[in-house]
């Protein structure tokens, strides 16, 4: 897409406002189709974090199955919406977040808990037998891996061996109201690291050795503890893995039955810089252009929407549109107002847009309560962020 054109079919919006181009999320869907093979695809909404999106991909394709759920209490509300097959990646421990949950498992909802800590499991089985329910949790294996003096990955679960898995097995032992059911493993430090960023050639080459390493070791600890579970009698419904950049190799593993997938579908621009897939920039976001102070100087009004995580350049929004339009360095993206310099073939105005990509892709819907939706040149409907439906999780 092009500058004008977007700058057409946007004309009179007030801004800021953050948008989808369903004709790119539609080529995204299908490329990450095509990526995982055979394999189950689960949406991790917190790279989505709006309920309208998270249904438009569930019912685009029977490959899609269930979400990836960043909170306890968010996965009470999807339940609520009619949303099933809920897993929560991601711990909680206060009781009342537990509960939250207890309506839609009594409903027959199925939804998993995350655990690998014996004061998970000790905590949802109080609760679990004080409400008179089972829970069913899922084991977090840890899938980091340490190579020479490196640790690369990243710092979750305390299950990094089969040592540690047969200990959490023995804890879960004595929790019969707690029902382990599925597993998941993580591998951040191949699908969350890029190995094609531009101008870093060495360093390209040394993530791909080390994501060359690290995958054998992935898939062969996944294996290990998943047979151990299956020898033990566990009724394992799912075993998750992988995420956006990691299709390829996640995909290859035959105890593995679904990987998750968030950030390629909107495709912000941290996931421009892998070697094995292109998505497209399906999301972005719109700033108003408010001051000239100097010929090829311009400033728009607001913008400054940075990303969690490790401090890092790679972190701030970047201009989509007009490509040749540059932020200033000293400045970036500001809180209030985004100074940029331009020298194109567009007649940059007070009023017109620049477009703008987050770095990372759900995020950005904590600042907008709705995202227009655009096909075939027009904009088609206007759908709410989870924050536009009042909802803030995390
Ligand atoms: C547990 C888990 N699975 C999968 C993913 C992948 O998500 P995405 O595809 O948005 O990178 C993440 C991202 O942090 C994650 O924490």
């Amino acid at each position: 897409m092009n500058y004008s054109k977007y700058k057409d079919i946007f004309k009179g919006e007030q801004m800021p406002f953050a948008f989808v181009d369903k004709t790119l999320l539609d080529e995204n869907i299908n490329n990450i189709l095509k990526r995982s093979g055979d394999k189950k695809i689960r949406i991790a909404s917190k790279s989505v974090r709006c309920r309208w999106v998270l249904d438009y991909i569930l019912q685009s394709n029977n490959q899609f199955q269930g979400i990836m759920c960043y909170s306890v209490n968010e996965a009470a509300w999807l339940a609520d919406q009619g949303f099933d097959d809920l897993l929560v990646a991601y711990p909680c421990f206060h009781e009342k977040d537990i509960k939250s949950i207890i309506p839609a498992l009594k409903e027959g909802k199925r939804i998993y808990l995350m655990t690998d800590l014996p004061e998970h499991l000790h905590q949802l089985q109080k609760i679990a037998s004080s409400e008179n329910v089972d829970i069913p949790v899922c084991m977090d294996m840890d899938m980091s891996s340490t190579i020479g003096p490196i640790y690369f990955g990243v710092y979750r679960s305390s299950i990094n061996n089969l040592d540690a898995a047969k200990r959490y097995l023995d804890a879960l032992k004595k929790c019969p109201n707690v029902q382990l059911k599925s597993l998941m493993g993580y591998e951040a430090q191949i699908a969350g690291v890029g190995d094609n960023v531009k101008g870093k050639s060495l360093m390209n080459a040394i993530i791909s050795f080390l994501k060359k390493k690290s995958i054998k070791e992935v898939a062969k600890r996944r294996k290990e503890i998943y047979d151990l579970c299956i020898n033990e009698s566990f009724n394992i419904e799912v075993v998750n893995g992988g995420g956006t950049g990691s299709l390829e190799s996640t995909k290859e593993e035959s105890c593995v039955t679904e990987v998750t997938v968030g950030s390629g579908f909107y495709a912000s621009h941290l996931f421009d810089n892998y070697k094995q897939f292109k998505h497209l920039p399906a999301t972005a976001y719109a700033i108003e252009i408010v001051r000239q102070s100097q010929n090829d100087i311009y400033t728009s009004l607001g913008g400054g929407y940075v990303a969690s995580g490790g401090l890092g350049i790679e972190k701030l929004p970047q201009i989509y549109l007009p490509k040749e339009a540059q932020l200033i360095k000293e400045e970036m993206a500001g809180e209030v107002q985004t100074p940029f310099k331009y020298k194109g073939k567009e007649d940059l105005k007070l009023g017109d847009p620049i477009f703008m990509r987050h770095s990372k892709a759900g995020e950005l819907c904590e600042h907008f309560k709705e995202l227009l939706i655009i096909d075939n040149e027009k904009i088609i409907n206007r759908v709410p962020t989870y924050r536009g439906e009042g909802q803030c999780f995390l």
